[in-house]
This record gives C-alpha cells, structure tokens and sequence, in this order.
C-alpha cells in the first residue's frame, strides 16, 4: 500500500529556547509585527515573559492576544482574527496548550483570508496561504504543534474538527523548562491524551503505515516511561523533555495515521462538561481498549513490548496485559477516573452516546465499528 507521511519542516529542542526567541527566529524571518496567540495564565504566570522580552530585544513589535479559553469556542478563534488583522500581524506565534496552538492555526489562516471560519470545518476545505506560523507547546499533551488539526467548539456543545495542510506549523520549538510548572493534575491528563494518540494511530483502520507506526511505538515507550515521574517530580527537567517529545511523535503518528473511539467518546465529554480534553480521554479510554480488544489484539499484542518489554504469552494473552498495563499507568495518576466523579449526570449518557456519533471522521479509524448503543455501553461502564 502507498502512503505519505507529513510533518512540519522545523524542530528545534533546547531547554531554555524561550529566552532566546528573538535569535531562533531570526534563522528564518526578519523582524516585523508577531502576534502571540496565548491564554492568561501563561501571561500572569510570568512564563511567557522571556520569550516576549527577547523578542523585542531582537526588533519584533510583539502584540499578545491572551483570550484564548480551554476548548475554544469559534467566537474566540474570530476575535483573535480581527485583531492579528486590524494589528498587522506578519508572522503567528502559538505559545500554550493545544487551545492556544489550535487558536494560533486558525489566525494564521484567517488573517490572509477572505474564507469564512464556518466554511472550514472538515477534512481540506481551507483555501489559500496562510502567514508563517511558529507552534511553542507547554503542555505535553495534544501533539497540536505538529498536527495539521484545530479542535473549535461550535454552538453551545459540539466539537468540530479543522484538518488542513495550512494548519502544519512552519516551526516548532520544544522548551522542556516550560512545562516544570504543569501540576501533577494537568501533568497527568495531557500525558494521557498523549499516550492515547500514540495508541489509537498505532490501531487506526485506515493510514497507518511504517512511518506512523515509528512515531507511535517511539512516542509510547517515552511516555508510558516518564509520565509518573514527571506526575510526582515536576521538575525533573528530563522527564519532562521525554514527555514533550513523546506527545510531539504521537502527533507526528495521528497526523498521519488518525484518532478514533476514544476521541470520539471523549468530545462530548468536554463540549457538554467542559471536562479537559486529556481528562475526558482518560475517562473512556480503558473501556474502549476492552470494546476493541478483540477486533485489535494483535495491534495491541505489539505495544505490550513497548510499554512491558519481555511480555509472552499468545496474542489475547498480551493483548489483554497492554490493556491492564495502560490502565495500570492510568490509575497511578490518581485522576479520579469515574464519570460520576467529574458530576457527569447518569441521566446524560444517551445523549453523549448521540453526540459521540457525530463523530463520524474519528469513528471510522476505530478497529471495531462503534454503534451508538456499544457508545452508550461504554459510558455505562465507565460511569
Ligand atoms: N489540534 C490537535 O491536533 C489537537 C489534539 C488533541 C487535542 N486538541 C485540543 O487541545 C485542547 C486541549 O489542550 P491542552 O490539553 O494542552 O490544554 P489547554 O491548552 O486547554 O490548557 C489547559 C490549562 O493548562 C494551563 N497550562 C498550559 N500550560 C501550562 C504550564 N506550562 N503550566 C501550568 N499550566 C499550564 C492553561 O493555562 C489552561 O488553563 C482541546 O481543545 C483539545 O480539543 C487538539
Ligand atoms: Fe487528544
């Protein structure tokens, strides 16, 4: 079978990289109008200043749209349009989690265009160029740095997806001393989302291929090795480049090779709960590896080497020891890991079993077809 493979052309990992912005960026642009597309944490947190003071050291007019909100909803996305285009903004810098970043995408593409947002939603329906876009992740999560995909709520609940070539970044940067802060919580959850993107591209139905399986296997022995250290020792500065690294190669392996199940039963758990994105995956994704554990054993057979090097037994055998391995891992985070936890009413698992079959795009990677009474069984069980 043929296959391509797509990432962005420029990583670069250093620790500490964000104090020297301005000489990083000068490898590839002259000076001009930046616009930082951040949320206000990162701002009153004092951890964007050093990147926005070298920055200006190195002659850029550097103006900060920090509105950005976890799972940002289209008015967002607009807003922060109109002001890259009223300030002029040359080049688009995302600085932040997967929000930020998915923001950060869209403003590059919006900015130089007359193409309505509405118009974008799905697989390559965004027209034209966009300005050059700079992704700096600081959360080892969502891979969004490296994906050619922007998550925007649209209406009061739904998550709608973007997926363009546009939206590859011209540049990465990895800073590991970014994400020292990150409590153990969101640590936890973002790991999470990380390790299932590696997982759901490593069983996907339709693209996976060598190179994505590469990044996939990679990307969950970095992972599933570093994530309760970096959960209980935030400031181990090398777990922590694991995990930026891990969640950057599970985004190299889902933008080629896609999300499924999981993703498709976690969305409606943020759109309705605002439950965040890693945390709402954590909450499905044991169950959705047991639903799939048939159909994808042998995929799963495969990364119980990674994830417990040495594993025997037959296919089933270590199938089913990846699966409690995960889950493992999982519950050593201590997130709360029930759907009643997080307030979810009981009362609402039909309506997320619905909503979860809007999400055709995602479903249609899944090993197993998903009907929508196997979604509402899996909320069941996982409530
Ligand atoms: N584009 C993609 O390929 C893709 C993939 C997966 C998820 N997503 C989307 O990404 C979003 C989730 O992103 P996320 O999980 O990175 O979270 P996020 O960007 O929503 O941020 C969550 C919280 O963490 C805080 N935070 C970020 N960095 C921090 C740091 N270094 N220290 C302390 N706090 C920090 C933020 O201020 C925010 O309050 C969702 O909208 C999801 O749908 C996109
Ligand atoms: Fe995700």
């Amino acid at each position: 079978m043929p296959y391509t493979f797509q990432t962005v052309p420029q990583i670069s990992v250093q620790a500490g990289a964000n104090a020297q912005l301005g000489q990083l960026l000068a490898q590839r642009f002259r000076p001009g109008r930046v616009m930082l597309v951040t949320d206000r944490f990162l701002v009153t947190s004092g951890l964007i200043a050093p990147g926005l003071k070298s920055l200006q050291e190195a002659g850029w007019e550097v103006m900060v749209y920090d509105e950005v909100q976890a799972d940002p909803p289209d008015h967002v996305v607009r807003a922060a349009a109109e002001k890259a285009r009223a300030f002029g903004a040359q080049v688009v810098l995302g600085f932040g989690g997967g929000s930020s970043m998915d923001v950060a995408k869209l403003v590059a593409v919006l900015a130089d265009s007359s193409q309505a947002l509405e118009s974008m939603y799905g697989i390559d329906q965004v027209q034209g160029a966009r300005l050059p876009l700079i992704q700096i992740p600081t959360t080892a999560g969502t891979g969004s740095e490296v994906t050619p995909i922007s998550i925007v709520t649209t209406g009061e609940t739904t998550k709608s997806g973007i997926v363009a070539s546009q939206l590859y970044a011209d540049m990465v940067i990895l800073d590991a001393t970014l994400t020292t802060g990150l409590p153990p919580a969101v640590t936890a959850a973002t790991g999470i989302d990380a390790m299932v993107h590696a997982i759901e591209a490593y069983t996907s139905r339709h693209k996976k291929n060598p190179l994505s399986d590469h990044a996939a296997t990679r990307a969950l022995a970095l992972l599933s090795s570093n994530l309760l250290t970096a959960v209980k020792h935030g400031d181990d500065l090398r777990a922590r480049e694991n995990m930026l690294l891990g969640s950057m190669l599970a985004g190299q392996a889902f933008a080629n090779s896609p999300v499924a199940a999981v993703h498709a039963l976690a969305y409606p758990l943020g759109g309705h709960f605002h439950i965040p994105h890693g945390l709402s995956n954590a909450l499905v994704l044991g169950q959705v590896l047991r639903f799939n554990a048939e159909a994808a054993a042998p995929h799963y057979a495969e990364l119980a080497e990674i994830v417990m090097p040495g594993a025997s037994g037959s296919v089933e055998a270590r199938a089913a020891a990846f699966i409690a391995r995960i889950e493992s891992l999982v519950a050593q985070t201590a997130l709360p890991m029930r759907l009643r936890d997080h307030k979810v009413p009981e009362s609402m698992l039909e309506r997320l079993a619905a909503d979860a079959m809007l999400q055709q795009r995602l479903l249609m990677n899944n090993p197993k077809d998903v009907t929508e009474a196997d979604a509402l069984a899996i909320y069941r069980a996982a409530y």
